[in-house]
């Protein structure tokens, strides 16, 4: 085999090692509460996006690792969020602890909704010159487990294979992570592992070296940080970001911000509604079973934080509360639901620290 024919074939080879499954046709459970084992998403592509954290957080990983843990979970109990996300040390801890099965859990959950990604797509093509970019503005994403996931999904997108079933290799990625605390170093750190190939031992064997890529391709993807705390007034700058966005990621952040202020949470989903274009995506993911508690005359009651989020919306943004006025058209329509889904990893995935399965309530709607 000429040298070249043999690196395509080592190449192909690990394109087939990332390329999704096909999609299951059935998931489900005896009880509904028991965690599923199988994943769309291949193992070797999981592990490499394990890897990525692993290389990412090397040096807090190997040091001492669990005092410092403890140090941010305490803060986190306390709500002390300042605290827990005000210094380097503590943010790589986070990212390097929680991060990694949540980058996991959202990959397949981008990958298992991909007919309602790409059917937008699709009829936004009709509307014109296709955009040579998708823009997914992650809202409290510093942490990069959705920017590690979204460079997976870029993976896999990526595949010549993916092309020849339409769905477009040709697009590149921008990410915009918008966060209060300050993530840049955590977002550098791993944007720079996503477009790198891995560091080798210098003994590594030949073929390993040549086997040795970045996951993605520095020009397929670009991501940028913003400090800015987004119940604040949205700057020129975010707004734009925002307006230009095709998804939109709130991910385990909507609860932590209706708990901040549920009214000031309202206004910026609103304000949201009012920026976006249309065909955009909302998708929102937190802990099944939020709460958030609302005072009315004087007297408290607890919402559901989904209650919430489709009465804002689905009503108030809809046409005020319900009742339509004249020119008031529907500017949501809620595309997919779930009050609980597991995701479980697979036993085989390696990485220092124990990582743990998570459980999720999920929404994702689309701005008309
Ligand atoms: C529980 S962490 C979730 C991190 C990440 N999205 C994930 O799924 O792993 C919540 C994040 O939201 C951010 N956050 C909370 N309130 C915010 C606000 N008002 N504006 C911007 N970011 C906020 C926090 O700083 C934190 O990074």
């Amino acid at each position: 085999m000429a040298p070249n024919s043999k690196l395509n074939a080592k190449r192909k080879a690990q394109r087939e090692s990332t390329k999704p499954a096909k999609p299951r046709t059935e998931r489900h459970t005896l009880e509904h509460d028991k965690p599923l084992a199988i994943s769309s998403i291949p193992f070797e592509l999981q592990q490499l996006l394990l890897n990525i954290f692993r290389n990412a957080f090397a040096e807090r990983l190997s040091s001492d690792f669990g005092p410092l843990l403890q140090e941010v979970k305490g803060h986190l109990y306390n709500r002390d969020f300042a605290t827990a996300f005000g210094k380097t040390e503590y943010l790589e801890a986070y990212a390097a602890r929680w991060s990694p099965s949540r980058a996991l859990g959202y990959l397949e959950l981008f990958w298992d909704l991909k007919e309602q990604f790409w059917r937008i797509e699709e009829t936004d093509a009709l509307d014109g010159e296709r955009s040579k970019s998708r823009k997914v503005v992650c809202l409290g994403g510093g942490a990069g487990a959705e920017i590690v996931a979204l460079g997976g999904l870029q993976k896999i997108m990526s595949d010549p294979d993916a092309a020849s079933e339409g769905r477009g290799n040709d697009r590149k990625m921008e990410i915009v992570a918008i966060d209060m605390a300050d993530w840049s170093l955590v977002v550098e750190n791993l944007g720079k592992h996503l477009t790198a190939a891995p560091t080798l031992s210098k003994y590594a064997s030949a073929a390993a070296k040549a086997a040795n890529v970045p996951l993605i391709n520095r020009e397929d993807i670009t991501m940028s940080f913003h400090q800015h705390d987004i119940l604040e007034t949205t700057t020129p700058e975010i707004s734009t970001h925002l307006a230009e966005a095709n998804l939109v990621t709130l991910l385990f952040t909507l609860n932590e911000l209706y708990t901040t202020s549920l009214p000031s949470t309202q206004k910026f989903l609103l304000h949201l509604t009012s920026l976006l274009q249309r065909g955009a995506l909302l998708f929102v993911v937190d802990s099944p079973g939020s709460y958030s508690s609302v005072t009315l005359n004087g007297a408290e009651k607890k919402y559901p934080m989904q209650w919430l989020l489709d009465h804002t919306l689905l009503k108030q943004a809809n046409g005020n509360q319900g009742v339509r006025g004249q020119d008031e058209v529907p500017r949501w329509e809620k595309l997919k639901e779930d009050g609980s889904r597991w995701f479980r990893l697979d036993e085989r995935l390696r990485y220092p620290i124990e990582l743990e399965n998570m459980r999720m309530q999920l929404h994702l709607y689309r701005r008309l």
